[in-house]
């Protein structure tokens, strides 16, 4: 087979890591290659390279047999290489079709012939097999359908080199599946893909083979046949990773939260239920359901009708005052609202609880030291990498700014925490790693509400799990009674 792709010895330092150390890969027309590896293992930072938007420090690469030096994404598009981001880079205020020709004829945007581009986009999306609406403005769209757009985007652009940076992470398990059916028809067109997940599921599902990085080194590649799980886990971590999540049965206590015909537009429709001291709630559903609102609701960041007690106290209109109470809140998009990407470890470990003792010190300033030794116990015990307080968190891989959230969330001893995808985009030691500081938590007491799009993680951590479906809770379901396929059902709207 020929080779589409090939790098060598690349190799990318930043002040505080060695990115990319001396990495080789090659990648065969009709195949499509899964990047793994841990968070900050430096999957991103090479696909950066190789689509332009960053020079490495040293090595050579060669597409369809050709030398390859990129120096912006045009020269990547212009070899036919396309990508997908973690971040979506859409312009959201525009609709599909600009947004598709957007970028492609420098300098004139007022010639653009978007009869020509419609009719070109329309003949891509009847050859592939998906549909998305031209005259639709991006920021109106789901997720899943935006992905659709990138996607779009790139192979209005004839790559046929496609890479794909977590594309799942914000994806339903249907619209995975559909991403998975149009990946295997585009490489059985001809053409090849990189598929960067942490969900090996997947990974053992797409692809034709896999290489684990780690530490910015190539481990190695394996065939898809014949790998395991639990094999690619431990060569992603270096060591056994235990995917079940150990627990002894919850001892609820006081009720820490009740809800009672909760609506919140516009997807929630009123939802009553409560959670207790030392117990997880899970909440299932598709994604769109009324979960964002609800989650948003409770930690004060959302009008509402309908009752919220917290310890028996109807909860505050205030996000502050929700969080003052001993409210945590991991949110669903750590961009826009877990993180500010411009501020250190060190101030976004207090974010939120910048009012509070000890950090509020002497007339009022910030206690620096105070701030520092809370920074520093954050990275050590929630294993970020690397190991810094001072570097802005735009500075950490995707996986890492997240166990920053978490961690803030978890240490700040709360009474009740409300997670949201706690674990989006964080690799399977980590995961495993969250997991376990919730149950911990649960054991000592903590209330948690746990909203996931992930059903392992449903599975794996509530004690309880309550399905939403158009807004409302049409279902509870025990663990030990909830099936896939039980669950599936309700999350489709089916009752019995
Ligand atoms: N602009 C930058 N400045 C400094 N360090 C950076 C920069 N970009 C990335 N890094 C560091 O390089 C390392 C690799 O990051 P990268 O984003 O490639 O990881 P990743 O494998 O994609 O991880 P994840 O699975 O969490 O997305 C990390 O330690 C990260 O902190
Ligand atoms: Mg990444």
């Amino acid at each position: 087979m020929e080779k589409a792709l090939v790098l060598k010895d690349i190799t990318k330092r930043f002040p505080l890591v060695l990115a990319n150390d001396r990495i080789s890969l090659d990648l065969y027309w009709g195949e499509v290659l899964a990047l793994v590896g841990e968070n900050g293992a430096g999957k991103s930072t090479l696909m950066k390279i190789v689509y332009g938007l960053q020079p490495p420090d040293r090595g050579e690469m060669w597409v369809d047999g050709r030398p390859y030096r990129p120096k912006s994404p045009m020269d990547a598009i212009r070899a036919g290489i396309g990508m997908v981001h973690q971040h979506f880079m859409l312009v959201e205020p525009f609709t599909v079709l600009e947004n598709l020709v957007l970028g492609l004829e420098p300098g004139s945007p007022l010639h653009l012939d978007l009869d020509a581009a419609r009719r070109k986009a329309q003949a891509l999306m009847d050859r592939l097999g998906f549909q998305v609406p031209l005259d639709e403005r991006v920021e109106n769209l789901p997720v899943g359908v935006q992905q659709r757009v990138e996607i779009l985007k790139a192979l209005y652009r004839e790559a046929r080199i496609l890479i794909l940076d977590e594309p799942t992470a914000v994806l339903t398990p249907q619209e995975a599946e559909e991403l998975f059916r149009f990946l295997r028809a585009y490489v059985a067109q001809g053409n090849a893909a990189i598929f960067i997940s942490h969900k090996l599921k997947e990974v053992l599902e797409v692809s034709d083979r896999i290489t684990v990085i780690r530490d910015g080194r190539v481990v190695g590649t394996v065939p898809k046949e014949g790998t395991t799980l639990e094999a690619l886990a431990r060569m992603m971590v270096g060591r056994e990773v235990v995917l079940r999540v150990e627990k002894a049965p919850a001892r609820p206590g006081e009720t820490v939260l009740e809800v009672e015909g909760l609506a919140a537009p516009p997807r929630l429709k009123g939802v009553s239920f409560r959670v207790r001291a030392g117990e997880i709630v899970g909440v299932a559903g598709v994604e769109g359901n009324g979960q964002t609102e609800l989650v948003e609701a409770l930690a004060g960041l959302r009008p509402h009708q309908g009752v919220v007690r917290f310890l028996g106290q109807p909860l505050p209109p205030s996000a502050r005052k929700v969080r003052a109470l001993g409210v945590s809140h991991i949110p669903e998009d750590r961009l826009a609202r877990g993180l500010v990407l411009d501020f250190s470890v060190k101030e976004n470990a207090i974010l939120g609880d910048q009012q509070e003792r000890p950090f509020r010190g002497f007339l009022g300033f910030l206690d620096d030291g105070a701030m520092e030794a809370h920074a520093r116990r954050l990275v050590e015990s929630f294993d970020v990498r690397p190991r810094s307080t001072a570097l802005s968190a735009r500075r950490f891989s995707g996986g890492n700014q997240q166990k920053i959230v978490v961690g803030r969330e978890l240490l700040r001893g709360p009474k009740l925490l409300i997670a949201a995808q706690p674990t989006r985009g964080v690799d399977v030691g980590a995961i495993e790693f969250i997991h376990r500081a919730l149950v911990e938590a649960r054991d000592r007491g903590l209330a948690v509400l746990l909203v996931s799009a992930d059903l392992n993680e449903i599975l794996a951590l509530s004690d309880r799990i309550l399905v939403m479906y158009e807004g409302r809770v049409v279902g509870e379901v025990a663990p030990e009674e909830a099936t896939e396929a039980r669950l599936g059902l309700l999350m489709a709207g089916v009752t019995p």
